[in-house]
């Protein structure tokens, strides 16, 4: 278990925000911020849902604990900009719209959803867009 948490803690390390200038810093002093937590939550979350909207399973319900996005604690504090609170409306606006979608418009509306994700993070952490991207159902 330990020895997952590192591995993950590395894994984190690599894909976060500001890995290339900072890496050398984080890795004495890493330690992760509520929002990168949350992040990373989502990423799986939307990883497991990517595999049920494939699969055309049951996709439950929309996770509460996204609504976070609106107070967890930045990395960096500054990043809340009025901007910031703009795009995370709209990406839980358009993740809830996934979970009452019709079978029909699900593939769209989820990868919306992931574009939105994509949307905020061209403004704020560029670092983690290609692996967001591999969520894309194409
Ligand atoms: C409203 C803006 C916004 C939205 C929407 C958003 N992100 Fe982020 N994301 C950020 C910011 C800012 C950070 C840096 C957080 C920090 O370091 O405190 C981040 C960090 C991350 C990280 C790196 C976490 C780490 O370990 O450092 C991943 C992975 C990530 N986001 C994935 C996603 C995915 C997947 C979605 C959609 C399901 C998403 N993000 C939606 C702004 C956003």
């Amino acid at each position: 278990m330990k020895k997952l948490f590192i591995i993950f803690s590395l894994v984190s390390l690599l894909i976060s925000c500001k890995a290339e200038d900072k890496q050398h810093t984080q890795l004495i002093m890493y330690k992760q911020s509520e929002m990168a937590a949350l992040m990373n939550t989502m990423y799986y979350i939307n990883l497991d849902l990517k595999k049920n909207i494939v699969e055309g399973k049951t996709l439950g319900f929309f996770p509460e604990r996204y609504l976070k996005i609106h107070t967890a604690t930045l990395t960096d504090s500054t990043d809340r900009t009025s901007s910031f609170k703009k795009f995370s409306n709209l990406y839980i606006q358009n993740m809830k719209k996934v979970y009452t979608s019709s079978a029909d418009s699900l593939k769209s509306t989820f990868n919306k959803a992931v574009n939105s994700c994509i949307a905020c993070h061209q403004t704020t952490c560029l670092g983690p867009i290609p692996r967001i991207k591999k969520l894309l159902i194409r």
